[in-house]
């Protein structure tokens, strides 16, 4: 059972690591799924406490090398779990600027290095029996169990009504919808805000050869209207009007630029901010990109992207590119980019 309950922890730890940026990645149906499946394999991590604390306070007796890192590691476990739990059932949701969300990933990837180490320094071997029939339908019923853990779970928050059950299928909690000046302004872990001056900003369009830019006066023309859902991944969404063009509106008026559109698909938009930060979409995404200079009706403030912001529709918050200063297409496909980005 010692042996088993380690991998099993092995394997859920990686579950719920994988399935938790799926969910992140998507701000559609395959979250919902990909969720199901992580709150289970935490719940299941909790469920194994008991087997677990033996091997552990065996462990402990032992004082071998590194066993405080062990309780480090514990420590951030309980931490994401808990900050989950939280979250989830709305219990606690932030605290001062601090999302439990936060919290929760924060946790989840500080104890990265903490679980290489301990897995490579308490490694134990893997033996055929660990595939045996009865091994098997061990983690069967485990995870059928966290199943119905997550299911109870989730049937509770509804009873007592607590605030989780207003939660939408990606986890996230509604936040100043259509009420402008209440959305939060949030960047993905290091942007700063730039300060930009319209006057001699502009937006560059490159379609193949030809290159367009446009200036801020320009694009304040254009009233193409959107509602659409910010859904950040620090664990809120909000509801919005943005007004703006679209992208595919700047493509087409910038020469023969789709033209690229029928060539094997293996092209790309790539938006690029002033300060570096980018996002890649496949080209046919452009007609529902909607190139953003208003909220509600007013420019944007300097915090939710001014001049112009990109409004991606059924994305998660972190590609919305903010502070935009160039849009091209380019020879490299949509999937040519890290999953998330890195600053
Ligand atoms: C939720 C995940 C886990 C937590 C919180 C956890 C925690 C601990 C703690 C506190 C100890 C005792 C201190 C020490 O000896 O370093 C320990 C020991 C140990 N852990 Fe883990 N661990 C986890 C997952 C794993 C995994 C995935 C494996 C293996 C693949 C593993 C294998 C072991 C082994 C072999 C020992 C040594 C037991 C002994 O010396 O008798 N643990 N663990
Ligand atoms: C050690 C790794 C992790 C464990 C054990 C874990 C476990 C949990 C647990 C127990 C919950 C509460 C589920 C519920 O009660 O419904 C939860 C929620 C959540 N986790 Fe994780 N998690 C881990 C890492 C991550 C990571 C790395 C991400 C994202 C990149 C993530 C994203 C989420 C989200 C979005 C929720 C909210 C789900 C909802 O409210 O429906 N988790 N997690």
């Amino acid at each position: 059972m010692r042996r088993w309950t380690n991998l099993a922890l092995f394997g859920l730890l990686g579950l719920a690591f994988t399935t938790g940026w799926v969910a992140f990645f998507y701000g559609t149906a395959p979250s919902r799924w990909s969720l199901i499946v992580h709150a289970a394999s935490g719940y299941a991590i909790v469920a194994l406490t008991p087997w677990k604390a033996v091997i552990a306070a065996h462990g402990i007796q032992r004082r071998r090398p590194g066993w405080w890192a062990s309780l480090v590691f514990t420590g951030l476990v309980i931490a994401s779990v808990f900050a989950g739990i939280l979250h989830s059932t709305g219990l606690l949701l932030a605290v001062g600027p601090i999302t439990a969300m936060e919290v929760h990933v924060g946790a989840a990837l500080l104890a990265i290095p903490f679980v290489a180490w301990h897995v490579i320094a308490r490694r134990i071997p893997v033996r055929a029996v660990d595939l045996s029939r009865r091994s098997l339908l061990r983690a069967g019923a485990l995870l059928t169990g966290a199943g119905l853990a997550y299911a109870a779970g989730e049937g509770a928050v509804r009873l007592f009504s607590l605030p989780g059950s207003t939660r939408r299928f990606t986890g996230s909690y509604e936040y100043g919808s259509l009420q402008p000046a209440a959305l939060p302004v949030t960047q993905w872990i290091a942007d700063a805000v730039p300060a930009i001056d319209p006057a001699s900003w502009r937006l560059t369009i490159q379609a193949g050869a030809a290159i367009r830019e446009w200036s801020y006066g320009e694009l304040l023309a254009f009233d193409d209207r959107v509602r659409a859902t910010l859904d950040c991944t620090g664990g809120f969404y909000s509801t919005q009007d943005w007004s703006g063009v679209w992208l595919r509106r700047l493509l087409e008026s910038s020469s023969s630029p789709l033209a690229a559109e029928g060539r094997g698909g293996a092209f790309s938009l790539h938006v690029r901010s002033l300060t570096g930060y980018d996002r890649r979409f496949a080209l046919r995404d452009a007609g529902r990109l909607l190139v953003a200079t208003r909220l509600g009706g007013e420019p944007l403030d300097p915090g939710h992207g001014f001049p112009v912001r990109l409004v991606a529709p059924d994305r998660r918050g972190y590609w919305w590119v903010k502070w935009v200063t160039a849009i091209s297409i380019d020879e490299l496909p949509a999937w040519w980019q890290v999953p998330f980005p890195m600053q």
